[in-house]
């Protein structure tokens, strides 16, 4: 299957630059954006045209190549670190990156695509370890996207399914559209129809009438941030699905690598909900659908407690049961 990775460093440590594909204009134009500087990166982090943790870490560590090269590098480091709250992905990274700073750019380069390379490699560890819970002619429901883009490639909770795929199972996924940026329907259901895998597109209120049909197996996401007991924050909408999934007696397992556990939190209510423009609400790119008038409310995550997670696919193996003891012995392992 070819995987597309988001985001590319072109040219050489000391002149090069960070290349990107504009999540924000999929899957109507396929367009790479160029960042010549930390702040452009920052910026580029911000207005989600490049979105998902893992994805936004190895933008921030690109980033940090850039901001070596600048006067005040770790002003740099620091805009990268404020560009968005929740997904603890982009601390881990620029903190990997720190003190390399005065190392100069070459070695800043060799550590940031150390972390790709090591995120890809990750994600196809975890897809084999998730994958072995998928059964042949599954119906398999997903939330936002935690794919190819939304990684360094392969994905998480999309890496699970190719992988099943690669096993040769019969895999069909049902896409959430993931209101309001809807990820799940640009940017999940065109990796899936890229890659040939069967998928149909829902609107985020059609799945506990499907699961109540039958017609959902299970349920895997990616997360943002995960505490040391298992609490999960991801994208809004994903702790309904979980909900709904216990009520109808289904999985719900969630995919994310080493880098998306925060261990200094123990409870989910401490993470930090990025609240993003009411505008992604009450408009589309084509304009206002709202009545106007209307205060609107957009929380860009939610966190679905450990209790209602199945299994939490790590590159180290599988969190089963989701415990703070489970936690700590596969992370450790
Ligand atoms: O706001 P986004 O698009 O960055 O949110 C992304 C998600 O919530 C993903 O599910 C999560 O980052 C996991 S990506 C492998």
């Amino acid at each position: 299957m070819e995987m597309i990775e988001p985001v590319e460093w072109r040219g050489t440590a000391t002149s090069g630059t960070l290349w990107m594909i504009d999540q924000a204009a999929l899957p109507q134009t396929e367009r790479w954006i160029e960042c010549r500087t930390s702040t452009e990166v920052a910026a580029r982090i911000r207005d989600m045209t490049v979105r998902g943790a893992p994805a936004i870490g190895i933008a921030a560590a690109y980033g940090s190549v850039l901001a070596s090269r600048e006067p005040k590098p770790t002003d740099g480091l620091d805009a990268l670190a404020a560009s968005r709250p929740t997904a603890v992905n982009l601390f881990w990274a620029v903190e990997a990156m720190r003190p390399l700073l005065s190392s100069g750019p070459e070695r800043c380069l060799e550590q940031a695509r150390a972390i790709h390379r090591s995120d890809v490699e990750n994600n196809r560890r975890m897809g084999a370890t998730g994958a072995e819970r998928l059964r042949d002619g599954m119906n398999v429901l997903t939330h936002c996207n935690a794919g190819p883009l939304a990684t360094g490639g392969y994905g998480t909770a999309l890496g699970v399914i190719f992988a099943a795929i690669e096993q040769g199972k019969r895999i069909h996924v049902w896409v959430d559209e993931t209101r309001p940026r809807l990820q799940g329907a640009r940017l999940t259901a065109w990796e899936l129809t890229r890659a040939k895998v069967p998928c149909t597109l829902i609107c985020d209120n059609m799945s506990a009438s499907l699961m109540r049909a039958g017609r959902i197996d299970a349920c895997v996401t990616g997360a943002d941030r995960i505490t040391r007991t298992g609490d999960t924050a991801n994208k809004i909408g994903t702790y309904g699905v979980a909900v709904l999934a216990k009520h109808h007696g289904l999985p719900f397992y969630v995919a994310a690598p080493r880098s998306t556990f925060d261990l200094s939190l123990s409870d989910g209510a401490a993470i930090p909900i990025e609240e993003r423009a009411t505008s992604e609400v009450t408009d589309d790119r084509a304009g206002r659908l709202a009545a106007e008038g209307i205060t609107a409310y957009n929380p860009s995550f939610d966190v679905t407690p450990a209790a209602l997670i199945s299994a939490i696919f790590t590159e180290r193996g599988a969190i089963d049961p989701v415990t703070a003891e489970r936690v700590s012995a596969v992370l450790e392992s």
